[in-house]
């Protein structure tokens, strides 16, 4: 990365936009100083991601919702927001621990009746949820292990339908992306889906780099056009 102050800068200029447009009550600030007491890594959504997921939710009427890594359930919190009473996220999550904070975290938000917390490897879950025939999800948010992402997509196509929309965080890490001589698995994950994405008519996708206070990354955002 060139430049030790720009980071600086990030995250002031995120503090300046978050503390202007946004309100986080209790039940998002308890999420984080309860995850990180409880231990868990600081590497939820930056509050204006949150927020940009939340929107995204919100303008598109979303109201079934998948997240692939809940961590404390900030983000969950966010999505599950933008629900109505009848809404429904589900949430998939393999440390137990992380899935006990989230459970509390999503309980005090209020959000217990909305959102599902599955425990247990994701390809697993995200299986299970097929074979149990669930209703195609509007919204998939894909954020665990980076370099499972391809097998996250291809079942993410499964379970959506047309017009459903499915992001992908940390694809630009630091702009690591680019070297493909990388030994990082993560790099590669996401190296592999987007190859694997390059020419796919069935969804169309962009990428948009962030700065801020998670640093420089980026989301992928994708529409899916034609079933799986
Ligand atoms: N979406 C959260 C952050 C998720 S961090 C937020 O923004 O608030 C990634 C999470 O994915 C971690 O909690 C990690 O335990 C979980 N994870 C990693 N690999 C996984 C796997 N194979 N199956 C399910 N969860 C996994
Ligand atoms: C990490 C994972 C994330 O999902 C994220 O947004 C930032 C960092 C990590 O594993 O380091
Ligand atoms: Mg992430």
């Amino acid at each position: 990365m060139s430049g030790d102050l720009m980071p600086v800068t990030w995250e002031r200029v995120d503090r300046y936009f978050v503390e202007a447009l946004l309100t986080q009550d209790a039940a998002l600030t308890a999420a984080l100083t309860d995850s990180s007491a409880a231990g868990l890594p600081a590497i939820a959504v930056a509050p204006n991601q949150g927020a940009l997921l939340q929107l995204l939710a919100l303008s598109m009427g979303a109201t079934r919702i998948l997240e692939i890594g809940t961590l404390g359930g900030y983000s969950t919190i966010w999505l599950a927001r933008a629900l109505p009473a009848e809404g429904r996220l589900v949430t998939l999550e393999f440390e137990p621990r992380h899935a006990q904070v989230a459970t509390a975290n999503i309980a005090r938000a209020g959000l217990t009746d909305r959102v599902q917390v599955m425990t247990g490897v994701a390809l697993d879950s995200l299986a299970a949820l097929s074979s149990a025939g669930a209703p195609p999800f509007d919204l998939i948010f894909i954020d665990a292990d980076k370099a499972n992402i391809p097998a996250y997509f291809d079942w993410a196509l499964r379970l959506t339908h047309p017009g459903s929309v499915i992001i992908v965080d940390n694809v630009v890490r630091d702009g690591k992306v680019t070297d493909a001589a990388s030994t990082d698995e993560s790099v590669q994950g996401v190296r592999r889906f987007i190859a694997a994405l390059s020419g796919d008519v069935r969804v169309s996708a962009t990428v948009i780099q962030t700065v801020g206070s998670k640093g420089y990354d980026g989301f992928l955002i994708a529409r899916v056009n034609t079933p799986a």
